[in-house]
């Protein structure tokens, strides 16, 4: 099967890439980097010529709601309206569980992008994601002030990417058929408290960094991350390895 992967470069997408093409599909990345935009459209068509299916794991810089919402509804539009150019028979997107009451920020910007997806003619298929283990490192590095590191309480079930890839093919390949748009969700083995794995990220690294839990209580979005809605239904698929097991073995911290 043809398969094209639009950031087929970044955390996920690359293990997309490398399991599709372990499974002998013929796999068309789509990056910048590799002359695909999927903003303003560069390459797109030539890209998608005898596509049956796109997996989208693209995102754009800003984690902010308004930049990251306008990235997403154009990217949308984009691959909707080149792959129904192309012939393309379904599209696979990734996203995050948990993010329906969500009003601020990336969580709130992926509902758009989910919106947006659904809103064209090619069905859909959306697997949701937990956070991956790389975004403990990310919170560190946004939440740094002289020698204290603030990080969000947020309850999250740290998933490897490379599951949420495993799932993403599974979806891509599956047979056409059952409800559409199928919705999935994908999530580590266990709930953690994001302070405590940020205090072992630093712990890992050596440092001598403090850090501090913090939560704004106006915002409603901090309570809800706080108070676990961004944990795994009861039909979750889960997957090793714990965030503490992948920090064992990675030398990417
Ligand atoms: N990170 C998490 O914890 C997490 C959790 C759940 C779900 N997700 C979802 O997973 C997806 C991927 O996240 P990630 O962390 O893997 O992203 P990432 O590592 O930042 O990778 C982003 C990818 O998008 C590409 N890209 C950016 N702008 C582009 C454009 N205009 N045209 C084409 N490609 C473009 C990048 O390549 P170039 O820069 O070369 O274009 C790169 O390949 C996102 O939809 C995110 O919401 C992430």
């Amino acid at each position: 099967m043809r398969i094209a992967v639009a950031g087929a470069t970044g955390r996920v997408g690359r293990h997309v890439v490398e399991l599709l093409e372990n499974g002998g599909h013929q796999v068309v990345p789509m990056s910048r980097a590799q002359g695909v935009d999927v903003i303003t459209g560069e390459g797109l068509d030539a890209a998608l010529a005898g596509v049956e299916c796109i997996v989208d794991t693209a995102t754009g810089p800003s984690p902010e709601l308004g930049p990251a919402t306008e990235f997403f509804t154009v990217a949308a539009g984009n691959l909707q309206a080149a792959g129904a150019r192309a012939g393309v028979r379904r599209i696979v997107v990734v996203s995050i569980i948990g993010i329906d009451r969500f009003t601020g920020g990336y969580n709130a910007a992926k509902v758009a992008h989910e919106r947006a997806m659904l809103a064209g003619t090619i069905p859909v298929r959306i697997v949701r994601a937990a956070q991956f283990h790389e975004l403990v490192g990310q919170f560190v590095e946004w939440g740094t002030r002289g020698d204290v590191v603030y990080v969000p309480r947020m309850q999250t079930q740290l998933v490897d990417p490379r599951s949420v890839a495993e799932v993403l093919v599974e979806q891509a390949v599956a047979p056409d058929g059952g409800e559409e748009p199928a919705r999935v969700e994908i999530a580590g083995p266990r709930a953690e408290d994001l302070v405590d794995m940020a205090r072992l990220l630093i712990a890992k690294r050596a440092s001598n960094l403090r850090v501090e839990g913090v939560s704004d209580p106006d915002d409603p979005d901090a309570a809800l991350q706080e108070s676990g809605a961004l944990l795994p239904g009861p039909d979750a698929f889960l997957a090793g390895p714990t965030f503490e097991r992948w920090l064992a073995t990675t030398d990417h911290v």
